[in-house]
């Protein structure tokens, strides 16, 4: 597996961490492309918990070479808290096994005070974003007036950008919201502080990609986010910024897309989604209720409670298709086990017309799922390493999805641990 592609494809949370960390003992190179600390992904190794951020998940494993790469939102503050805290835990994180790419944006302060602000401003037609500053960091990424990692190390270049660009965003924060403005000298001496700690890893992170791929290393490309929150092909405008699948690969990581070999989803046995916007498949009655409480489905980002729904085959088959993907990791199948019956989304129906295809760029309004039910299991398939082993229910429904679907289903996961999976042939 000289490069793949592990991405989400639903709206994120899919368990991507806890796989990719899992992958990660068979790699050389772990490189986040997109997103930034939007993101939360778990890792459990022997009972101990760790949530990354910036941080790809390869972290864990000694050896590997972690790549921030060009096409994230880098905050300078998380970064550093979250290399903090890996240290303070007896991991190892060093200008060797972290690179951080020079052209990767910067998320500063004023970008998450617009966040939240513009959050608020909009209202009832918020996004419900995570408050990070993302979207607000990319918008001057593509207006041309943001600043890259490379520029907080030339502090008179930083200044001078900061400068101009803190004084109309303090404009923004006060005469639009009301807020009081922040402190242009503290902010840029704050910053150029941040640029110095972050000195040890930075480089051109693309460059050693490359490079790194050419002399036969393997290179798995970290998804953020989920497919439907793709920037372009997700549910617009309840999205991320970011392209969040294969998609996002040759962009955000200097990386050429001929040489995306494999392309792998990572989706739950059932639908979860934080924030607003649209989803089908949503359960707002006591069987969802059932599944945040199986699954614990509260954001590993901002602690939100998940929106929680039945697993919906349109939109997966949309997902692995502009992806390319060869298949899919089906995690959290042991979140189902008890529930009676299982429904799954086979297709959608509008004024009564029965919809096969995902409806892209369509607000989703007025898309009922059609469902089909089939028989749950009650046992706790938590110890189970061996797909021969799981109750005949929970095989029936594997296969039912995947013919459903139309791609195999890769592995499974049934429990947070590293060791809880059921490998099929990823
Ligand atoms: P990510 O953002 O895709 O990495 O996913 P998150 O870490 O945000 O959320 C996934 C949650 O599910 C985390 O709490 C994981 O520890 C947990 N998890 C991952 N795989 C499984 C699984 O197979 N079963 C259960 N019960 N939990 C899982
Ligand atoms: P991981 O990588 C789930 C959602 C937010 C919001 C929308 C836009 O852990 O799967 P943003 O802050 O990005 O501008 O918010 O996207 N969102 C996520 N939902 N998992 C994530 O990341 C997410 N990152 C952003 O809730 O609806
Ligand atoms: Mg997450």
């Amino acid at each position: 597996m000289p490069s793949l592609s592990v991405f989400g494809a639903q709206w994120g949370d899919e368990g991507k961490g806890k796989i990719i960390d899992l992958l990660s003992l068979d790699v050389d190179v772990v490189v986040r492309y997109q997103g930034g600390a939007n993101a939360g992904h778990t890792v459990i190794v022997g009972g101990e918990k760790y949530v990354l951020h910036l941080v790809p998940s390869g972290i864990l494993h000694a050896g590997r070479v972690n790549v921030i790469a060009a096409g994230l939102a880098v905050d300078p503050v998380a970064l550093l808290e979250e290399v903090d805290g890996l240290r303070e835990r007896g991991v190892a994180v060093t200008g060797e096994n972290l690179r951080l790419a020079s052209s990767a944006h910067v998320i500063f302060a004023h970008h998450r005070t617009i966040d939240q602000l513009s959050e608020r401003w909009r209202g009832a037609g918020r996004i419900g974003t995570t408050g990070r500053g993302i979207g607000p960091s990319y918008a001057d990424k593509a207006a041309r007036t943001g600043l890259r990692i490379g520029d907080l190390l030339e502090p008179d270049t930083c200044r001078k950008r900061l400068r101009a660009a803190l004084a109309e965003k303090n404009a923004l924060i006060e005469r639009v919201h009301g807020e009081d403005p922040l402190d242009l000298d503290a902010q840029i001496e704050s910053y150029v502080a941040l640029g110095d700690r972050l000195r040890p890893f930075v480089c051109d992170a693309g460059a050693e990609v490359r490079s790194a791929y050419r002399a036969g290393k393997r290179v798995l490309f970290e998804g953020a986010q989920g497919f439907l929150l793709d920037l372009d092909h997700g549910t617009y405008p309840f999205v991320t910024s970011s392209s969040t699948g294969t998609n996002g690969i040759p962009a955000g990581a200097g990386f050429p897309a001929k040489d995306i070999e494999r392309a792998v989803g990572i989706a739950k046995a059932y639908c979860t989604r934080v924030g607003e916007g649209p989803f089908p498949t949503e359960d707002e009655g006591p069987e969802g209720e059932a599944i945040r409480a199986a699954g614990n489905e509260y954001g590993a980002t901002t602690g939100r409670p998940r929106r929680c729904g039945w697993f919906d085959t349109v939109a997966m088959r949309y997902a692995l298709e502009l992806n390319g993907a060869e298949g899919f990791v089906m995690t959290n199948l042991d979140v189902l086990s008890g529930f009676p019956q299982l429904r799954c989304a086979v297709a959608y129906v509008r004024d009564g017309e029965r919809v096969e295809e995902f409806p892209a760029g369509q607000d989703l309004d007025g898309f009922e799922p059609i469902y089909e039910t089939l028989p749950g299991w009650r046992e706790d398939i938590g110890a189970v390493r061996d797909f021969e082993a799981l109750p005949q229910a929970a095989r029936d429904y594997v296969h039912w999805v995947e013919e459903r679907v139309g791609a195999k289903i890769l592995m499974l996961s049934v429990g947070p641990d590293r060791e809880q999976v059921i490998p099929r042939g990823l």
